[in-house]
């Protein structure tokens, strides 16, 4: 990367209280805690109360953020939140967040990407500290997937969950930080995985809520093998702009959406699953909220030492990918 070097200086995670376990979703669909283990790897997942929406999720995640960061919210120059379940179509989610933060000074905006979401926040805000023009940045994964899933669909309603992960960007020492970003979009995949309803092309109705064309559709199957081959694609890219190999890793951060898919990430990149953070079992997958909440776990747990090299990457709807090499 050019310009001043970048880092993450702060993150923070928030998951909802409530549990959505596999023996609950037994008596929603036809479907067994053995199917799902055995498929997905996913126990439970997390669901946002009533009242909460996902800037409430962003709003907890971001303080623990800025206070492990110790920045104050005015400081923020920038807001970022990656979703594909904001609040509501205008204003931003990150408006919104910026209001709750009382960060007076920020820009902000929302950022679609689906579940690579994150990383292309990441990529945004270092660019914007890189060249001078901001000093501190807040980048948040939020997502409150429950709200946009069929509860009826057993292909899809047992994958997904609610959360919010955020991390706070600001200059860090040579040597340290962001190295490289690896970016990329397939836009012939977007039938793939989508909402059709409530937008431009297809606005909500009354038919359109019949056809449950307000809840996610999904081709697992494409999506599968889609995210195979781009998960090891993805790191890999950005290993050689990095100048580092695979055997530099300290730490995988990948999307958590199936064990499968970061147990072939793995064995692509001659990983041991101790040199992964894997939480898909406690949260399913928490779309643009995946990575951040696994890596603010990482921190949080002590997996994450001065110096490591860390390797972040994931996949989503568009379709997008995303990858970054970062020395903490
Ligand atoms: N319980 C029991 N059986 C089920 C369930 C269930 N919950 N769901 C599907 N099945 C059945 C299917 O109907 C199918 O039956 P059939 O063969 O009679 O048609 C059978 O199980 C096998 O289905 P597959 O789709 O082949 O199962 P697969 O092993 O591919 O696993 C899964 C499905 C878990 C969805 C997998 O394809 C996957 O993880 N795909 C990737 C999903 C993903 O990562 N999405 C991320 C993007 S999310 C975002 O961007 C917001």
């Amino acid at each position: 990367m050019n310009g001043f070097p970048v880092g993450i200086l702060g993150t923070g995670m928030y998951a909802p209280e409530r549990r959505l376990t596999n023996q609950e979703l037994e008596t929603m669909v036809e479907t067994s805690d053995e199917w799902i283990v055995s498929r997905t790897g996913i126990r439970e997942r997390r669901i946002a109360a009533p009242e909460q929406a996902t800037s409430d999720l962003a709003y907890e995640a971001s303080l623990k953020a800025l206070a492990a960061a110790g920045i104050s919210a005015d400081q923020l120059d920038l807001i970022i939140v990656a979703t594909i379940t904001p609040d509501m179509f205008f204003p931003s989610t990150a408006c919104i967040l910026q209001e709750k933060l009382g960060a007076k000074k920020a820009a902000a905006f929302d950022l679609s990407a689906a579940c690579s979401g994150f990383i292309y926040g990441l990529a945004n805000a270092a660019g914007f500290i890189a060249t001078g023009a901001y000093q501190y940045a807040l980048v948040v994964g939020a997502d409150c997937l429950s709200r946009i899933t069929d509860y009826t669909d057993r292909n899809t309603c047992i994958l997904f969950g609610d959360g919010a992960g955020a991390a706070v960007l600001g200059r860090v020492p040579e040597g340290r930080g962001f190295r490289s970003f690896e970016l990329g979009a397939d836009g012939s995949g977007g039938e793939l995985l989508n909402i059709r309803g409530g937008g431009s092309r297809l606005p909500a109705s009354e038919k359109t809520i019949a056809e449950r064309n307000h809840y996610i559709y999904m081709n697992g199957r494409e999506v599968f093998k889609f995210a195979v081959r781009v998960m090891g694609n993805a790191a890999e890219e950005a290993l050689r702009k990095a100048g580092l190999g695979k055997e530099d890793i300290d730490l995988l951060v990948p999307h958590q959406a199936n064990i499968r898919i970061i147990q072939s990430a793995l064995e692509r990149l001659n990983l041991p699953e101790d040199k992964c953070l894997i939480n898909v079992d406690r949260y399913g997958n928490m779309s643009a909220a995946s990575i951040p909440v696994a890596l603010a776990e990482a921190v949080e747990e002590g997996h994450v030492r001065e110096g490591d090299r860390l390797v972040l990457v994931g996949f989503g709807g568009g379709l997008t990918w995303g990858a970054s090499v970062l020395v903490w």
